[in-house]
């Protein structure tokens, strides 16, 4: 049957270049692959809170845990056997006040949590969010001036829960504030204080997003009342990210985040290419909840969907990704599927 469909004809001979031929075998595929994705470079998202003996899973999110400290514990057995290099870590406190005092708490949930973390997982790298929305009682991400938030006031807070994370044993801390000088004000504190070789990552382009929803349920941090808009950016905007990442860069940071990811791989690309420390982008929320969501209900096909995701992000040119897939993720590479 086939064999009567004639083959097409070019006038004046063939064209030499086929692409298929790059594709016909599976090793061959492997071995010109443009983009490499290793276990090294993922970052694992994790929730700790008080109490004893918690687990409770985050509804948006299957899968995702809020973790007491022991419990916590148990499971970074299970993120260093999978090949996780490291952790960012979120603390969900029992008090909220108008300060966000608790973020830099000797006793403090992400205090506690580290000490313990890096008392049994050494090797584990730890980094920890640096903002105030898990700690205020408003749930906006800075000390209040009337509505909105202050953002010099916010920069000495800021700085004290940097200081106090390193202080209990993280390995890098992660501002998430979108506060102006923020880089700046955390690596000064941390210089004067000894910690001149704790590198900064900073959430430099931060967009306000949707897809933040299913985080802030599991931190209890969704602001009271407004929006983030005038500190989170507004995602009509491209070259104000780079215009973000670059004051940052100015400012010290070691390591600038896009963030969201999928929505926002245009600006990846262009953060990479526009400056010389390495990129990462956190994949959020909202991301993970739509795959889990649409596999759940048999529309997609959650490891492909995933594995095609996580490589479209390292392909954008992002050296680190967060992820709540990391644990996943690791595994497909192991196996083979992507890498
Ligand atoms: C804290 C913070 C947020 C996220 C990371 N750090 C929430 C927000 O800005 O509202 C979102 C992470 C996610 O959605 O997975 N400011």
């Amino acid at each position: 049957m086939n064999a009567e469909i004639e083959k097409f004809h070019f006038e004046g001979g063939e064209f030499s270049e086929r692409s298929r031929r790059l594709r016909g075998n599976p090793v061959l595929r492997e071995m010109v692959r443009e983009t490499r994705i290793m276990a090294s470079c993922l970052l694992y998202p994790m929730f700790v809170t008080e109490g004893h003996g918690i687990r409770e899973e985050i509804q948006a999110m299957p899968g995702q845990y809020r973790y007491s400290v022991d419990e916590f514990l148990k499971e970074l057995t299970i993120v260093a056997d999978s090949g996780v290099p490291g952790i960012l870590l979120f603390g969900i406190p029992d008090h909220k006040d108008a300060c966000g005092s608790g973020a830099w708490a000797e006793d403090g949930i992400i205090q506690k949590a580290l000490r313990a973390a890096k008392r049994e997982f050494p090797r584990l790298y730890c980094v920890t969010d640096v903002c105030m929305c898990e700690y205020t009682s408003h749930g906006h991400c800075g000390i209040l001036c009337g509505h909105d938030v202050d953002n010099d006031r916010t920069l000495t807070v800021l700085a004290k829960t940097a200081l106090s994370h390193v202080q209990a044993g993280a390995d890098m801390v992660a501002p998430s504030d979108m506060m102006d000088f923020r880089v700046a004000a955390i690596r000064q504190t941390l210089d004067r204080n000894g910690y001149a070789d704790t590198p900064i990552m900073a959430y430099s382009a931060k967009y306000a997003s949707a897809f933040y929803g299913p985080f802030r349920e599991a931190a209890g941090s969704a602001p009271s009342f407004g929006d983030r808009k005038t500190y989170q950016m507004d995602y009509h905007n491209r070259k104000e990210a780079l215009k973000e990442v670059l004051q940052d860069v100015r400012e010290g940071a070691d390591i600038v985040m896009v963030k969201p990811g999928m929505s926002y791989l245009d600006i990846v690309r262009e953060v990479t290419d526009a400056v010389d420390v390495p990129t990462a982008v956190y994949s959020v929320s909202g991301e993970y909840a739509m795959i889990k969501a649409a596999a759940a209900a048999g529309y997609i096909d959650e490891a492909a969907v995933v594995c095609e995701s996580a490589v479209g992000m390292r392909r954008a040119g992002a050296s680190i990704l967060i992820t709540y897939f990391a644990k996943e993720l690791a595994g497909y590479i192991r196996e083979g599927r992507i890498g």
